[in-house]
């Protein structure tokens, strides 16, 4: 590759394309505007000037930096804007980090939709130096290099034709300032002035003013306040809801659902049952700034304490605790596990303990469980002798109640080797060893999920390549299992790991759907990915694909298959029947992404044609990665794609019809994430109810909308890094939302068939006008009727937004009998309440015209048998 043109280079070949095309396409002559694209707020804004002497800014930030870990640690220095007139793209690169030797490039073929951001290498970092792209001499590849403040290029430059592979090319000449000035408001800014035509940048204006609409109407609040229409009194107003039981369509009959990812203390300190923190002395600053091996117990100064990581119990938990102490007086080794042990007067408690004796002497460990004051709850005496390793178990039972317990370990002298030191209650859910908490595994079991998503969410791609969530490292004996740091910033033990998770799914009869990591790591990621998503090398990518086609094997395989017999050893020769799996979570859909995520899928297709994918498609429910995640599922004909978004209430009101346009017979959408999210963050009538009215949106789209779970579900109380939450605990309680009953009263409702329904309000008994002024009061009202051809059961739920009560005429086309008895469950109170429950089901009696008061600010739920 020869040596680069200079700007006058690019200009004048600007110039010529810009010719020929006010030839081809007469007779308007276009002459264009300038557009000015700078960095402010490490995104890329655009400014424009059409007559030469002012710029016209747009307030709006086109693209922005994926790179470096979450929000303020995602840079963008230096922009430079590019148009490859060959292939009819904008390109900008920029640095995301000019201490990483790492440059970002985006594409897009409109300057509005900006597509796959992409890193790629460079031979050293660009620290104070701008990028800058031109046409090389042999005008049909372009040229790449990074220039000081004065224009002169330094170091290599690379030369590419596609944007996509690049190769290294020599120094390049000077090419002036490769940026810039313009003032606006008074502040100067750099970056690259181009020329747009005028279609394009109407284009880009008229976007921006629909994204702004769009925005204006997610601050939309549902208040009591509510301005009615001219003319229009409350008292006047009422509905009318036609039901046609026999003009229905079939919908997901597993469409609510419940994700659990290990967020918030949900796992360990939450649901899996364990009462001892750091039992395996793997905690450390990895999982949390200053933890270490001993984070987690109180050691007396008597006592004295050293990690050790000579011949481990097992290799993947390679440290554990040596004790030496006096044998003139007892001195207790305290884990008051997270934030107290719960112990019950009359419970047992299985303690266990790997112990040696590196002496090969013998010694006595004394067990204790205490209360807060340190009196005697339930204690044993174990005996540590030889230089293996042994497990002892004692049973113990608690003589009183304490909420604030410890587990106290009192050696009888020399030195004792201790490790995975646990403490579990003998009642968990269902009674399953190393189980779950009964009191929170019920509240989940109590919603009735068809489906149960894990581990993440974020925990599933991890922090870095070493943090993906290895389902394989989670099975089997505890101590052989892999712990690790958690992406939300503590430790997981891997205690509640894939055995565990299946077998919870398999109580509660809920379809298993684990999410597995698409051979990428979260793009927020700090650690082993060069700051950002990083992607297994190539090389080891059909090791990894045979651990997801292992996963498949262990679930389903017969218990003599080489992963089947894991799971039979495990106390579960059956299979679990697992039919679904979910490749990736709201990844950057980047090159190195979608590479590795079409080699997994279609070796999964291949080898398991009965398992159906779920892919991914980024976290939110427009933008580049929502785009390029769709457009790759429809290429390959993924059967389903998992949607995320957290939004404001207002969101929620005004996209009720978001999947009505949906295309059905494609690609289906798991909905795995979603919650109204209100600028305190809490969990009220407002953000349950908002939620519940796209919910009856869902069911009306359930024959595209596959599944769905809100998220997160669980959150410790002081351990809480995410609001709002579906249930909050501590543990002695658990304190489900608002948001729960709205869950829960759907999917204690669900259906398979959805009839149609036709919510209307009415003024004076007439049709409310479907314009403008009405639509506030359109939007607050909406009901979906389904069946559950199973049971025979007709369910009708109605949302009313409204800050009155409305009397709602229902009519039920074709019910059938001449009056049936409905039970009817209600969900009101005032938009900001926090702790409302739901009315006792009442039973009603209905008939094909009936009239029902739903209250204001409400959920209505009528059921009832149909022949
Ligand atoms: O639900 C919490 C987090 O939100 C999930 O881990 C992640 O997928 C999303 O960003």
């Amino acid at each position: 590759m020869k040596l680069f043109h200079h700007l006058f280079a690019t200009i004048a070949l600007t110039a010529l394309f810009s010719t020929s095309a006010v030839a081809e396409t007469k007779p308007a002559p276009d002459p264009g505007v300038k557009l000015f694209a700078y960095e402010r707020g490490n995104r890329l804004f655009y400014a424009w000037n059409a007559d030469g002497l002012d710029w016209h800014m747009i307030d709006y930030g086109w693209v922005g930096s994926d790179y470096g870990s979450w929000f303020a640690e995602k840079k963008m220095h230096d922009p430079f804007l590019f148009h490859d007139k060959k292939h009819g793209m904008w390109y900008c690169i920029f640095t995301p980090n000019p201490d990483d030797p790492v440059f970002a490039l985006v594409a897009s073929p409109d300057l509005v939709h900006w597509h796959v951001q992409n890193y790629y290498d460079m031979e050293k970092a660009p620290r104070n130096l701008i990028p800058h792209i031109s046409v090389c001499d042999d005008n049909d590849s372009y040229c790449i290099q990074w220039c000081n403040a004065n224009g002169m290029p330094e170091g290599n430059g690379l030369s590419t034709e596609d944007f996509k592979h690049f190769t290294k090319t020599e120094v390049g000449t000077k090419v002036m300032d490769p940026r810039q000035t313009v003032k606006l408001e008074d502040r100067e800014w750099k970056g690259t002035i181009v020329t747009v035509s005028k279609a394009e940048l109407d284009n880009i204006i008229g976007y921006k003013k629909e994204h702004d609409r769009k925005e204006s109407l997610k601050h939309e609040r549902v208040t009591a306040d509510l301005r009615l229409p001219r003319n229009v009194r409350a008292e006047n107003l009422s509905a009318g809801i036609t039901v046609d039981l026999n003009r229905t369509k079939d919908i997901s009959p597993i469409l609510w659902g419940i994700f659990f990812e290990d967020i918030n203390y949900s796992a360990d300190g939450g649901l899996y049952a364990e009462l001892v923190r750091n039992r395996d002395f793997e905690f450390n600053n990895l999982d949390h700034g200053e933890w270490n091996a001993l984070t987690g117990w109180s050691v007396p100064s008597e006592l004295k304490a050293t990690i050790a990581t000579d011949a481990p119990i097992h290799k993947n938990n390679p440290h554990y605790l040596v004790l030496e102490s006096p044998a003139s007086k007892e001195f207790a080794l305290v884990n008051e596990g997270f934030r107290g042990m719960v112990f019950r007067k009359g419970d047992s408690y299985f303690f266990s303990v790997f112990t040696k004796n590196p002496d090969n002497s013998e010694s006595k460990l004394k067990v204790e469980m205490r209360d807060e004051q340190n009196q005697v709850v339930a204690s044993g005496t174990i005996t540590v002798k030889g230089k293996e390793w042994t497990k002892t178990e004692l049973k113990l039972t608690a003589s009183k109640d304490t909420d604030h317990g410890k587990l106290a370990l009192i050696p009888s002298g020399g030195k004792v080797a201790l490790d995975m030191v646990s403490l579990f209650p003998e009642k968990t859910f269902k009674g399953r060893r190393n189980g779950l908490r009964p009191d929170l595994a019920q509240t989940l079991a109590d919603l009735k999920p068809r489906f149960i998503r894990f581990p993440g969410g974020c925990v599933a791609h991890g922090n870095g390549l070493k943090n993906m969530y290895r389902w394989n490292r989670t099975v089997g004996a505890l101590e052989a299992r892999v712990p690790q740091s958690n992406i939300w910033d503590y430790h997981q033990s891997a205690g509640l790991g894939y055995f565990e998770y299946f077998q919870f799914c398999e109580d509660i009869g809920a379809e298993p759907l684990p999410i597995l990591p698409a051979g990428v790591s979260c793009q927020n990621s700090f650690r082993d990915g060069k700051g950002q998503q990083g992607g297994i090398p190539m090389d080891e990518m059909d090791e990894y694909i045979q651990e997801v086609l292992d996963l498949i094997e262990w679930a389903n395989g017969p218990a003599d298959s080489k992963w089947g017999k894991v799971r039979a050893e495990a106390g579960h020769p059956e299979p679990f029947h697992l039919k679904y799996i979910g490749i990736g979570n709201e990844d950057l859909i980047s090159d190195v992404f979608a590479e590795r995520y079409i080699m997994i899928i279609d070796a999964v297709r291949a080898k398991h044609p009965e398992i159906t994918i779920v892919g991914t498609v980024g976290p939110t429910y427009e933008g580049s990665d929502y785009e390029d995640g769709w457009a790759l599922a429809r290429k390959h004909n993924i059967p389903l794609v998992d949607e995320h978004y957290y939004q404001a209430p207002g969101w929620f009101l005004n996209n009720q019809n978001y999947y009505d346009t949906y295309e059905r017979g494609g690609t289906r959408v798991y909905l795995g994430e979603y919650a109204s999210h209100n600028g305190s963050r809490t969990s009220t009538i407002e953000t349950a109810l908002t939620e519940a009215i796209h919910m009856i949106s869902l069911e009306r789209n359930g024959d595209v909308v596959a599944m769905a779970s809100y998220a997160p579900l669980l959150a410790k109380e002081g351990d809480t890094q995410w609001n709002p939450d579906l249930i909050y605990f501590n543990n002695t309680e658990v304190k489900p939302t608002t948001g729960y009953f709205v869950q829960k009263l759907f999917g204690n409702n669900a259906g398979d068939r959805y009839a149609r329904t036709a919510a209307n309000l009415m003024n004076r008994d007439r049709a409310i006008p479907d314009n403008d002024e009405f639509a506030p009061l359109r939007k607050r009202f909406a009901s979906s009727c389904v069946i559950d051809s199973k049971t025979s059961t007709v369910t009708i739920k109605i949302v009313n937004l409204l800050p009155f009560e409305v009397n709602t005429a229902l009519k039920l086309d074709n019910l059938g009998p001449a009056s049936v008895t409905a039970v009817k469950t209600v969900l009101s109170g005032n938009p900001d309440d926090m702790n409302v429950r739901p009315s006792e089901p009442e039973t009603i009696t209905l008939m094909p015209s009936n009239t029902v008061t739903v209250p204001a600010f409400s959920l209505t739920v009528l059921s009832f048998p149909v022949k």
